[in-house]
C-alpha cells in the first residue's frame, strides 16, 4: 500500500528554497560582476546609471542572506529532531549494496534502493559537493568583501581571513576560485532539477511534493 510520509521538516524546506532563490540571484549579479552583459540606458547626469553599482550591492545582499540561510542549515543538519533521516543517509552512503542498486536504477535496470535515510549514496555525494562549494564561495565571498568594506564586518574579518587569501596565493586568485566555485552551480542545478523529476514521476514518489508540502508517498513495507 502507498502512504503519505513526513520527510522534510519546515525550516529545511525554507532553507532549501531561500538558497535555490539566492544561488540563482548571485550568479545572475555575479555573472554580471565578471563580464557586465547588459548595457545602462543612457542618461545625461548620471552616464552609467551605476548599474554595476547596483548588481554588486544586490549580490552583496544575497551574499550574506546565503551564508545567513548555510549556517541556519548546517544548524539544522546537526541539531534538528526532524532531520535524522538526513543524518542516518550516511549509512546508505557507506553502503556499497546502496550503491550498486541505485545505480542499476539509475540505468534503468533495477528497483530504486531501499534506504534508511532520506538520500541515496549519489545524491549524497552532490549534496556533499553543495555543502563545500558553498563554503568555499561563501569564505572567497568574504575575502573580496572585507578588501572593499574595511569598518565593521569587513575590519573584523580581515583578521582571520587575511591569513586564508595569502595561503591562496593572491586576491586575484581568491576572485577566480569565487568564479570557478560558481559553475559547480550552473552544472549543478540542471542534473539536480532533472534527476528530482526524473524520482517523483519514475520512481512514482512525489519526491519533488516534499520539498513543497514536506509529504512525499512511499509504499508501506
Ligand atoms: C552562489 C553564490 C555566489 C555566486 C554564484 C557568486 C558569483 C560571483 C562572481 C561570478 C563574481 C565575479 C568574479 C569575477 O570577476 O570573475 C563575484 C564577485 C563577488 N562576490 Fe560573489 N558569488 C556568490 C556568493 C557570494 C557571497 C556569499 C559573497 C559574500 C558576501 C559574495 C561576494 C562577492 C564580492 C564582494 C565580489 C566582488 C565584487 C567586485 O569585485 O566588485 N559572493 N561573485
Amino acid at each position: 500500500m502507498i502512504k503519505k510520509h513526513y520527510e522534510f521538516s519546515f525550516w529545511v524546506r525554507v532553507t532549501h528554497w531561500v538558497r535555490a532563490i539566492t544561488i540563482v540571484v548571485l550568479t545572475f549579479t555575479g555573472f554580471y560582476i565578471a563580464i557586465p552583459f547588459i548595457a545602462p540606458a543612457l542618461n545625461q547626469g548620471e552616464p552609467n546609471n551605476y548599474l554595476y553599482a547596483l548588481m554588486r550591492s544586490w549580490h552583496i545582499i544575497f551574499g550574506f542572506l546565503l551564508i545567513a540561510v548555510t549556517i541556519g542549515k548546517f544548524y539544522l543538519f546537526i541539531f534538528d529532531k526532524q532531520s535524522q533521516i538526513e543524518r542516518v543517509s550516511f549509512l546508505d552512503f557507506i553502503n556499497p549494496k546502496v550503491w550498486v542498486k541505485q545505480i542499476k536504477y539509475y540505468m534503468l535496470i533495477g528497483k530504486h534502493a531501499r534506504l534508511k535515510g532520506v538520500y541515496n549514496p549519489l545524491q549524497f555525494v552532490a549534496y556533499l559537493g553543495v555543502y563545500i562549494t558553498l563554503i568555499v564561495i561563501c569564505v572567497t565571498g568574504l575575502i573580496l568583501h572585507m578588501h572593499v568594506y574595511h569598518e565593521g564586518l569587513g575590519g573584523f574579518l580581515f583578521e582571520f581571513l587575511r591569513p586564508l587569501e595569502v595561503m591562496i596565493g593572491s586576491l586575484a586568485m581568491v576572485r577566480e576560485i569565487h568564479h570557478i566555485a560558481m559553475w559547480f552551480f550552473i552544472v549543478f542545478l540542471p542534473i539536480h532539477i532533472y534527476l528530482a523529476i526524473f524520482n517523483s514521476i519514475y520512481g512514482k514518489s512525489g519526491a519533488m511534493d516534499s520539498i513543497v508540502s514536506g509529504y512525499k508517498w512511499e509504499e508501506e513495507h
